[in-house]
């Protein structure tokens, strides 16, 4: 069929966890977020904001976060994170037990697990990475935009061959944020993307949680 490139892309995409050791192009990076501000919002408010950082500030994020969790600081999210119930609560429990299943990484296996979490503050090592964030006082219809927003840049990086993982334990210290990416107070962050060539040995990339089938989320009338 023709005009399916983005199906093809999408219908095998997964969230990657390892990646190359090799900067993403410029250009590249320049129409991925060019065409991702042509996503729609309420009104035309366009409340997303973007900050993409390498290395040097990728590291001082990094090592502030892992002093802040070390020093028994509390995520804090702009965004409340309540705690997941009913179907929510067992498709989190089931990716857990991939995840972990996986990397042979045992229930009780405190010291492993640490080590996730501070993979995660190390951005799994990608070379690049987007903060996502947002205006002071966006309502829950900004969000919705915001989603939005993040959809298009997440097609548009797998159109070319980038893998990527949203993170929000990335924004689990908004201050720290905040501080380092030189935003105003009261700005809302509302996710870290980390992203780059994927490195395909890697066993971590072979996670593919599943999807409901389209029966079970979809109805025609
Ligand atoms: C908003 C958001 C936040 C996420 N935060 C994290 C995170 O902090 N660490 C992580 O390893 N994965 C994170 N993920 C990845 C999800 O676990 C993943 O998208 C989900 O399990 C579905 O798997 P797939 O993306 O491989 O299809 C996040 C995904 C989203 C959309």
């Amino acid at each position: 069929m023709e005009n399916d490139f983005l199906y093809k892309n999408m219908i095998k995409r997964h969230s990657i966890r390892a990646f190359l050791p090799k900067n993403v192009e410029e250009e590249i990076i320049h129409k991925i977020l060019e065409a991702s501000l042509r996503a729609p919002s309420a009104k035309n408010t366009q409340p997303w904001r973007i900050v993409h950082v390498r290395k040097d500030t990728m590291e001082k994020i990094t090592q502030r976060y892992i002093e802040a969790f070390q020093s028994g600081l509390q995520p804090n999210h702009d965004m409340e994170i309540a705690p997941y119930e009913g179907s929510f609560r067992k498709n989190a429990v089931e990716l857990g037990k991939m995840f972990y299943g996986l990397l042979g990484i045992g229930r009780e296996d405190k010291e492993k697990k640490l080590e996730v979490v501070y993979q995660n503050y190390r951005f799994w090592n990608a070379p690049e990475a987007f903060f996502l964030y947002s205006l002071k006082g966006i309502r829950e219809n900004e969000i919705f935009d915001l989603g939005i927003f993040a959809g298009v840049l997440l097609a548009m990086m797998e159109s070319y061959g980038l893998g990527t993982i949203f993170q929000a334990s990335l924004v689990d210290y908004p201050a720290i944020l905040r501080e380092v990416l030189g935003l105003e107070e009261g700005v809302r962050m509302i996710t870290g993307i980390s992203f780059g060539y994927p490195d395909l040995d890697a066993k971590i990339n072979t996670l593919i949680p599943p999807r409901y089938s389209l029966e079970e989320v979809y109805k025609k009338l």
